[in-house]
């Protein structure tokens, strides 16, 4: 995957509550083309692997719980600065602290139920959209 590509989820709090389409026309507006998207619901064993790299922290099996408790839609994104612009866009984990036209601030509920998604390196959105559409 080249470097202007990055990988979003829209978590369950926000499929649940019918924001996906509200969300996609944020990613939309923002400029990223929707390279790839499906709609999948991560058994509890397969969301702990995505997220294996917080295994020894103190959210982990509460996130994995949440993360496996409704379906989320995976996609692949592109546009030029495509992972750093997509963390400017969805704002910071906490939504107490994300900034005014993201999309956590309007989505997301708790630091937890986070609405979005987004990959941190260039590296991790290639191994995060294997994770899904290899
Ligand atoms: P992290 O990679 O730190 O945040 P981001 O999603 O912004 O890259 O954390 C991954 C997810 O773990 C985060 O989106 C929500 C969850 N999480 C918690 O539930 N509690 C916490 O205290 C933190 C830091 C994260």
């Amino acid at each position: 995957m080249a470097t202007n590509r990055t990988f979003t989820m829209i978590k369950p709090d926000a499929v649940q509550e019918n924001h996906i389409g509200g969300i996609l026309s944020m990613i939309e507006e923002a400029g990223f083309r929707i390279v790839e998207m499906k709609k999948v619901l991560l058994t509890p064993e397969r969301a702990g692997q995505f997220y294996e790299v917080h295994k020894e922290r103190p959210f982990y099996q509460d996130l994995v719980k949440y993360m496996s408790s409704g379906p989320i839609v995976a996609a692949i994104l592109e546009k030029d600065n495509a992972v750093a612009d997509f963390r400017t866009l969805i704002g910071a984990t906490n939504p107490a602290q994300a900034a005014e036209g993201t999309i956590r601030k309007k989505y997301a509920k708790s630091i937890e139920a986070n609405a979005v998604h987004g990959s941190d390196s260039n590296e991790n959105a290639q191994l995060e959209g294997e994770f899904y559409f290899a």
